[in-house]
């Protein structure tokens, strides 16, 4: 595998990143995560603009030569991925330095990137994932795509071990969002999504897939959905970039709805499917 470290790609076990690198000590980044469908980066416009939002955010200076988009493709391209499905990780930390909780002087920042091969979670798309509802340890700037995840991890791990395909993040009662997707449900045929804030990460599929709903006549509301209303929903989904939209027949122990991806859910995914095929189209 080839990556990319501070302005070069070599392969990944040729690299080195100092133990003094902030990333590693404090987890002091931001990161971004592209899927590229056969070459064509998905919403990259969005992707760039969050990545410097969260590195502005954390008072990150972003190499002033780099290229986000240019990053994403060579490393498709040195992976052979250019034709391919495959998801583009790019990072950047405040740089190595010795450890001092403050800013130290005059320090590079660290840009990291790699791409991977992707397969698109078919069966799951199709008959929908159960999910668990976990208590929000987050601090109170979700809205940053910070490198510090570990409260994602953990909420993560326990879905994984209660065999649920995600974590639904619950902060003063509130269904927010998922360890790595933003999450909606429907009640009363609205789609009810919480609205951004810095209780959630602004998620680049949430934002397409509301402007689906809004093409497609689904009417939406942004606002917080209370964990204890989620018997009510009649369907639910996740959204983000390696989920896309995904149906969830189940919440902890019960079903949603009658147990199958619902009807507003199903035309979403089409359309967000339709959607994806349009901008490869048009490049
Ligand atoms: C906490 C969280 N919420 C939502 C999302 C979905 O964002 P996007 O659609 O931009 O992938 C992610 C993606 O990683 C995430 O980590």
């Amino acid at each position: 595998m080839i990556i990319h470290l501070n302005g070069q790609f070599l392969p990944k076990d040729q690299a080195r990143i100092s133990p003094d690198d902030r990333g590693f000590l404090f987890a002091d980044g931001a990161y971004e995560v592209v899927r590229a469908y056969r070459g064509h980066l998905f919403r990259a416009r969005e992707h760039r603009e969050r990545f410097d939002a969260s590195l502005k955010a954390l008072r990150i200076a972003r190499p002033a030569d780099l290229d986000f988009s240019a990053l994403c493709t060579g490393l498709l391209q040195h992976n052979q991925l250019a034709d391919a499905e495959a998801t583009v990780y790019l990072q950047i930390s405040r740089g190595a330095a010795p450890r001092k909780h403050a800013f130290p002087a005059e320090v590079a920042p660290t840009v990291y990137g790699f791409a991977a091969s992707f397969a698109n979670p078919v069966e799951k798309w199709a008959a929908g994932v159960k999910v668990i509802t976990v208590p929000d340890q987050r601090w109170a700037r979700c809205d940053i795509k910070s490198i510090s995840l570990l409260p994602n991890v953990l909420a993560n791990q326990l879905a994984q071990e209660a065999g649920a395909h995600e974590a639904v993040l619950v902060r003063d009662g509130f269904a927010l969002e998922g360890s790595l997707s933003n999450f909606a449900v429907v009640m009363d045929e609205v789609v009810h999504t919480a609205p951004r804030s810095n209780y959630i990460l602004p998620g680049i599929t949430r934002l397409v897939g509301l402007g689906l709903c809004s093409a497609l006549g689904i009417p939406v509301k942004e606002f917080p959905v209370a964990e204890a209303d989620l018997k009510c929903a009649t369907e639910a989904m996740l959204f983000g970039t390696t989920n896309e939209v995904m149906p969830v027949v189940q919440i902890n122990d019960r079903k949603v709805g009658d147990g199958q991806p619902g009807p507003l859910t199903r035309k979403l995914q089409q359309a967000f499917r339709d959607y994806v095929a349009e901008c490869q189209r048009r490049g």
